[in-house]
């Protein structure tokens, strides 16, 4: 089977490249390399001892784009690429408006075009901005996001949806994600943001490595236990694997259906960095600050769709999160 992967050079893109194609599955990328390097790909193939086909280019450039679409028979895309810092979103709506959804309508389009039917997107659990009730299943309201990003997001899916109303032969799985971290057991791909990290993890790896001073946590008057946010970490190999599962499922001709990626369970930031150091025998140099604005205090899933529907579940744990993020930050101190 032949599936695109758009953006599969990234952090969750290269993850289930590997997994795709230890399972025979033929792995052919698109990414700009905007926020990703090639190498993740070549170890990819390392790894795996499979070839990728990779194509440098631009979701924006449509020709091309049509191009690579009739020249390969994709049976099904899974579509990561975008821009993905809310914050950054915030002071550039525009680019992330443009590169978001620009590059889904041409993506969809040439889908359209060439009748490939099948597609996995990347959606995210900022949709359900601040939740009502805990833990958050896939029927919550969705009403706003916190961010242009977020915003992105929520109009891709209902973008998705719209184009499954008026043609019953697609399938598409929304996937959101809860809070992904850690990396390959084999500490050869991992996380390798561009900056400063926005996400809490490759924040921690990269204080722990010596590269930044000291991680502040936003915030420790949340009406949470300990006062600091909680989240659902999950394992990226978890996630990718979830990926493999929508696959399967897009093959029973679902129509457009949407799942939670996440463990169920919640962690604070301070559970974070225990379990970071107990884990790796390190301490996490850190510093409670303000509130960040836009965080909510709680975020975690109910995984009971996924569960039941996708036959998938995460195996992993925190421990293992921080153990790989902080096997793949020692053994690539500066990334790729
Ligand atoms: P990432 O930045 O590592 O990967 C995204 C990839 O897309 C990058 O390699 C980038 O170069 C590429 N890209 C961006 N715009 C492109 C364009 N116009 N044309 C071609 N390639 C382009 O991010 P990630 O963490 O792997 O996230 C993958 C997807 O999952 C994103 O859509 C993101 O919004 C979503 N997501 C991520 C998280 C997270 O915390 N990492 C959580 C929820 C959802
Ligand atoms: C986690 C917790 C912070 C950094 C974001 C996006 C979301 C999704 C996942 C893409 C929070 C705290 C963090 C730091 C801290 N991405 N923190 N100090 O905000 O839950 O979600 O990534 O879709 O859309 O918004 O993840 O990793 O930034 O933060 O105290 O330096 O760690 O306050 O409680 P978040 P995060």
């Amino acid at each position: 089977m032949k599936v695109l992967l758009t953006g599969g050079a990234g952090y969750i893109g290269s993850h289930t490249a590997l997994e795709l194609a230890k399972n025979n599955f033929e792995v052919y990328i698109i990414d700009n390399l905007a926020n990703s390097s090639i190498e993740a790909i070549f170890r990819v193939e390392k790894l795996t001892g499979k070839k990728l086909t990779f194509f440098e280019l631009d979701l924006l450039e449509r020709e091309a784009l049509n191009d690579i679409f009739d020249q390969n028979q994709f049976d099904a895309v899974i579509h990561f690429a975008g821009l993905k810092a809310a914050a950054e979103s915030v002071a550039q709506p525009l680019a992330y408006y443009r590169n978001n959804i620009g590059g889904t309508l041409n993506l969809c389009a040439a889908m359209g075009r060439f009748g490939v039917k099948n597609l996995v997107f990347s959606s995210s659990a900022t949709v359900y901005g601040n939740p009502e009730q805990l833990p958050i299943s896939e029927d919550a309201p969705i009403t706003d996001a916190a961010s242009p990003y977020g915003r992105t997001k929520l109009m891709i899916e209902k973008l998705l949806s719209d184009i499954c109303a008026a043609d019953s032969t697609l399938n598409v799985v929304l996937l959101r994600y809860f809070n992904p971290g850690g990396a390959h057991e084999s500490g050869d791909i991992g996380e390798d943001p561009n900056g400063i990290p926005n996400n809490l993890l490759p924040y921690i790896t990269q204080c722990t490595v010596g590269s930044r001073k000291a991680l502040t946590v936003f915030g420790d008057d949340y009406p949470t236990p300990d006062g600091t946010c909680i989240r659902d970490y999950i394992h990226v190999v978890d996630l990718a694997l979830g990926h493999l599962a929508a696959i399967s499922k897009l093959q029973q001709n679902p129509g457009l259906v949407t799942y939670n990626l996440g463990t169920g369970r919640g962690s604070s930031v301070l559970e974070v960095i225990q379990a970071f150091e107990r884990t790796n025998e390190r301490k996490v140099p850190y510093v409670i600050g303000l509130r960040r604005p836009g965080d909510v205090a709680e975020c975690y899933t109910d995984p009971t769709k996924a569960k039941i529907e996708l036959a998938w579940q995460a195996q992993r744990t925190l421990e293992d999160i921080c153990r790989d993020a902080w096997r793949w930050q020692k053994k690539n101190p500066e990334g790729y």
